[in-house]
């Protein structure tokens, strides 16, 4: 199994490569690409770490090179928030980056399941389909925003003010990856009873997460080793899918349509990609109303980025 991950320098492309090295299954492939020149580097560093997991690093013009024969290319490639941006704000230079890599993609590996982490992943998920689309290649079980990042972070916050074992904590996250459009499913959560100030305050904390680390970071960048855990995790269980093990995960995808083209839920994987979409269950009234809110935000974030495409 071959995995290649753009913006392999970055903030979130470096600690993800490390764990990476650490978490694939024995055997797999790993190319790091980047337009920043010390990702050979990058690559040689990881390579040091003994595991059975053999690295490659490129750079510049050899993109089509680390991209030859990749069965999950992973796309942290782009420009990161500073305080007092929004994820909107990243659109209009992450859109360009998201437009020609996955062409690229479309080009040299057109059967890989292609895995968006770049912001705002509500639209630029949205590019990559309509440039797949436009290649004639698109197969929507093999196209995922990364929102694992949303679902370490309700875990987390969870298992903290319950009081819970954190390793057992599980809470699904359905919507999209930006503001009110996430939204953990608190009322999943076996056994803990919440009274509404707890579901309101706690569900606007997780929403506002990243903005948390924006400020504290103080202009020095946003998530980036959470994201890399979020990534690694999210990439090891399609991995494994892929390899014809039962695991399950939430990720931002073209579904069913029920409440929007591409929505966040929880799904299994398998050989192919996505092997099933799994319910999202009964929601709360609270849940039930915040689904509802959200959508008009979803439906324009997606819009923005079919045009983007459609109308270039
Ligand atoms: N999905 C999530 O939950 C989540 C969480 C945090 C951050 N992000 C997003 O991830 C992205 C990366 O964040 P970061 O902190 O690593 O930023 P960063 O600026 O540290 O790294 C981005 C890397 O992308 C590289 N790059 C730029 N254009 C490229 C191209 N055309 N091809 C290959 N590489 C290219 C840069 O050289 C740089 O190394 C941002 O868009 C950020 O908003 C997403």
């Amino acid at each position: 199994m071959k995995v290649t991950l753009l913006g392999a320098a970055g903030g979130i492309g470096q600690p993800l490569a490390l764990l990476l090295k650490m978490q694939l299954p024995p055997g797999s492939e790993l190319a790091l690409y980047d337009i920043s020149p010390v990702t050979p580097g990058v690559a040689v560093d990881v390579s040091h770490i003994p595991t059975e997991v053999k690295v490659a690093g490129f750079c510049g013009d050899d993109l089509a090179l680390a991209l030859q024969g990749s069965d999950v290319v992973v796309i942290t490639a782009g420009v990161a928030r500073k305080p007092g941006m929004d994820r909107s704000d990243l659109f209009n230079i992450n859109a360009g980056i998201i437009k020609d890599l996955v062409e690229k993609i479309a080009q040299v590996c057109p059967k890989a399941c292609t895995c968006i982490i770049t912001n705002p992943v509500n639209t630029t998920v949205a590019i990559a389909a309509e440039v797949l689309k436009k290649a004639g290649v698109y197969d929507k079980r093999k196209l995922f925003g990364v929102t694992a990042l949303d679902v370490l972070r309700s875990e987390t916050f969870v298992a903290e003010l319950k009081g819970l074992d954190v390793y057992h904590t599980t809470v699904p996250v359905i919507g999209g990856h930006s503001g009110v459009t996430i939204l953990p499913l608190l009322s999943q959560v076996p056994y803990v009873d919440w009274t509404e100030e707890e579901v309101a305050t706690l569900t606007k904390r997780i929403q506002n997460a990243g903005t948390e680390v924006v400020n504290a970071k103080a202009g020095g960048g946003s998530a980036t080793l959470s994201m890399a855990q979020a990534g690694a995790r999210f990439t090891c269980a399609l991995v494994k899918g892929l390899l014809g093990e039962n695991t399950v995960a939430c990720a931002y995808v073209e579904g069913d349509g029920q409440y929007s083209r591409f929505f966040s839920q929880p799904m299994r994987f398998g050989k192919e990609g996505i092997a099933e979409l799994l319910p999202i269950g009964r929601l709360s009234e609270f849940e039930e109303k915040a689904l509802q809110a959200m959508l008009p935000t979803l439906h324009k974030d997606i819009e923005l980025g079919v045009k983007f495409i459609t109308q270039a």
